[in-house]
């Protein structure tokens, strides 16, 4: 009976890995990568995305990047007047990849503010 139920645990989990793989992921906050071994001057892009409150709506935003390195770390950092409830996901691109898009929700009635940073090395020849 026990080991029906680890078999049964272990498949779930399998599920879940498969299918967290294929969809984008929403979350938070974001960190992609080997972001522990980013380098300050693998750094591509920088930037700052920031969307104000509006009453009853919730809002969205994306900031792009589009290059020659191959990303290897994605850092999108809520600021201080981030909600908890906004997030954030790759639409496009990403790890391993020339370009990235990120794309922002905000929840109704707050904005979101997050510092996204993306660093990459050229690829060896
Ligand atoms: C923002 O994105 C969400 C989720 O994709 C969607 O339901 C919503 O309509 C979008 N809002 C605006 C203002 O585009
Ligand atoms: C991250 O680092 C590990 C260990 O060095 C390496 O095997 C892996 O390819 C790296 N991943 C990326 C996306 O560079
Ligand atoms: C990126 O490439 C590295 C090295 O080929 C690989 O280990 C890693 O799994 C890849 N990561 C993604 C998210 O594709």
């Amino acid at each position: 009976m026990s080991r029906f139920l680890v078999v049964v645990w272990a498949l779930v989990l399998a599920l879940q890995i498969v299918h967290g793989n294929n969809a984008p992921k929403e979350q938070f906050e974001l960190h992609e990568g080997n972001c522990s071994r980013a380098l300050i001057g693998d750094m591509v892009f920088l930037d700052h995305v920031q969307l104000s409150r509006l009453p009853l709506v919730g809002r969205n935003t994306t900031t792009s990047w589009y290059g020659d390195q191959k990303i290897y770390c994605i850092l999108a950092l809520g600021g201080k007047q981030t909600s908890k409830d906004s997030t954030v996901l790759i639409k496009e691109g990403g790890i391993n990849h020339t370009f990235v898009t990120l794309e922002f929700h905000s929840q109704k009635n707050h904005g979101l503010e997050y510092n996204v940073q993306v660093f990459g090395k050229l690829p060896k020849k």
